[in-house]
């Protein structure tokens, strides 16, 4: 008996066209049919797909290729005046006059829910893309499946995911393209449409995930949302991952890589209640690494407290990543998932900045076992007296001790020649003060190490002292 319930009402017309039309045998022209259950749906050309709500979450059915119309449209550096040419799975001369060359690489742009392929982003993305390489870009649009109710978008990202499959495999079949040449780069919904298609692929070559859409995805089985086995290389880039309020985007890791700007929630320069505005930033961050000469350098790390606490760094080989369009310089060995990489953006464009680690050791404090308070310090970078001001966190100091800080920059600072110190004690307290026997400078994207000392090693509250670079 065929559950009604739950079930889109046009899919009951065609179950109950279908099931009036069908004798037996005479299934030849069969554009969908129902299995006896009403658990599983067909599409032809794609194959069946289950109505399993334990495994994807509401118990809805994918819409038909039909009724979401997903448009391929491809754009090279040929293109002339925006003007895409359509490509089709089932149509040899959709592609054979087209611009696509399968000797190229080809990117796969995928929108999320609610969106189109018009999307702004979607035409920056595309333009970044066709400045960088001489790339088949290929837009998705699936906006008929995507603008509806989210939870039926949820459920049609395996009909388009699908889809990019069997177009992947008649670009293989007929014109001799290459698996492993296919990128397909997904946001939100998006995301775990790569995640399909790369299930039906046995070699794909890469998928990104911007900030995989989490909702009906987070903690389910890895047939249901993209995972490492989808394709060779799985990175992703988490932007609003659920923590406090309701997150559009996922935390839980879930690629070869996946890359956690700012924590991977409420990004910077977006209110913790700005749930839009951190999961965009996932394709602003990729589109603003595909020619930036700033590489968005991240460190491996088991968590965004240990790397604000400098723990991940300095980083060497796999262990320093690059998020977004350079995340495939970094791989980590093989048979490695879900490595986490962490680091902090700036608040508007260009986001990317440069990190750098210092560390201190404490000496011996001549007041009391423990300090509490803030140090300030001046980093002097030339002659010109350009500096940088880094001001710690409240934080408790004691004796004989190593303290490591992520300081980041808009700029690339460079060679730091000389920094002041100052300590400000959170009561202030007669004769409160620290000292600091060495100081140490690493930066995050090249082998400088800067290594400071003072004469002055003991810092009292009100002053401030001056450390000079000894070598490095
Ligand atoms: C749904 O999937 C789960 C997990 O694979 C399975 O145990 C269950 O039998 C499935 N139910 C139906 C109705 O297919
Ligand atoms: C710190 O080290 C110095 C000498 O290196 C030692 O004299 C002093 O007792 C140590 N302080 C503490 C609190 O361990
Ligand atoms: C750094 O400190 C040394 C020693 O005081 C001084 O000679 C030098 O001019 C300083 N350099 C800069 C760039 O401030
Ligand atoms: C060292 O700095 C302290 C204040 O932090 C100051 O009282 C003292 O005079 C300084 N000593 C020297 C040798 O500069």
């Amino acid at each position: 008996m065929v559950n009604v319930i739950n079930m889109d009402p046009n899919l009951i017309t065609i179950l109950l066209a279908t099931a009036c039309l069908f004798s037996g045998d005479a299934v030849r022209n069969e554009r969908q049919t129902a299995d006896d259950t009403g658990n599983t749906i067909c599409y032809e050309g794609l194959g069946c797909f289950e109505k399993n709500g334990s495994l994807f979450g509401k118990p809805l059915f994918p819409l038909s290729p039909e009724k979401i119309g997903t448009q391929f449209r491809l754009f090279t550096q040929r293109t002339k005046d925006e003007k895409f040419q359509i490509l089709s799975a089932v149509d040899v001369d959709s592609i054979q006059n087209s611009y696509f060359n399968p000797e190229k690489l080809t990117k796969i742009v995928v929108h999320g829910f609610n969106q189109d392929a018009s999307a702004d982003w979607i035409e920056t993305m595309k333009n970044e893309l066709l400045k960088a390489g001489d790339f088949n870009v290929l837009v998705v649009d699936w906006k008929k499946g995507s603008r509806i109710v989210y939870d039926q978008a949820a459920a049609n990202t395996r009909v388009v995911g699908a889809e990019i499959a069997r177009l992947i495999t008649f670009l293989i079949e007929k014109f001799g393209a290459n698996a492993d040449d296919f990128h397909v780069i997904g946001h939100s919904l998006g995301a775990h449409i790569g995640g399909y298609a790369g299930e039906r692929l046995p070699n794909l070559g890469r998928i990104t995930g911007l900030d995989p859409a989490g909702p009906q995805f987070e903690n389910k089985d890895t047939i249901v949302r993209l995972d490492p086995t989808d394709a060779k290389f799985v990175d992703t880039i988490h932007t609003d991952g659920k923590r406090l309020v309701l997150a559009l985007g996922m935390l839980q890791p879930i690629g070869h890589v996946d890359y956690y700007p700012n924590g991977g929630f409420s990004q910077a320069g977006c209110s913790i209640f700005q749930v839009v505005c951190s999961h965009r930033r996932a394709h602003v961050y990729f589109t603003e690494s595909i020619n930036s000469a700033c590489k968005f350098q991240a460190f491996r790390c088991e968590s965004y407290k240990d790397f604000k606490e400098g723990k991940c760094m300095p980083c060497v080989h796999w262990e320093c990543g690059y998020m977004g369009f350079h995340a495939d310089r970094a791989k980590p060995p093989t048979g490695t998932t879900n490595v986490k990489y962490f680091l902090d953006t700036g608040k508007s464009e260009p986001f990317c900045i440069h990190h750098y680690q210092i560390k201190v050791l404490t000496g011996h404090l001549l007041n009391s076992a423990t300090e509490n308070g803030k140090i300030k310090m001046n980093l002097i970078l030339s002659n010109e007296q350009l500096e940088e001001t880094y001001l710690t966190n409240r934080m408790d100091i004691e004796s004989n001790k190593t303290y490591a800080f992520v300081v980041s920059s808009k700029n690339d600072i460079g060679i730091v020649y000389n920094v002041t110190v100052s300590w400000q004690p959170s009561t202030p307290t007669p004769g409160s003060s620290i000292t600091i026997k060495k100081l140490k400078i690493v930066s995050g994207n090249s082998p400088r190490t800067g290594r400071f000392i003072s004469q002055n090693a003991t810092i009292e509250a009100g002053y401030t002292s001056l450390f000079t670079r000894i070598c490095g």
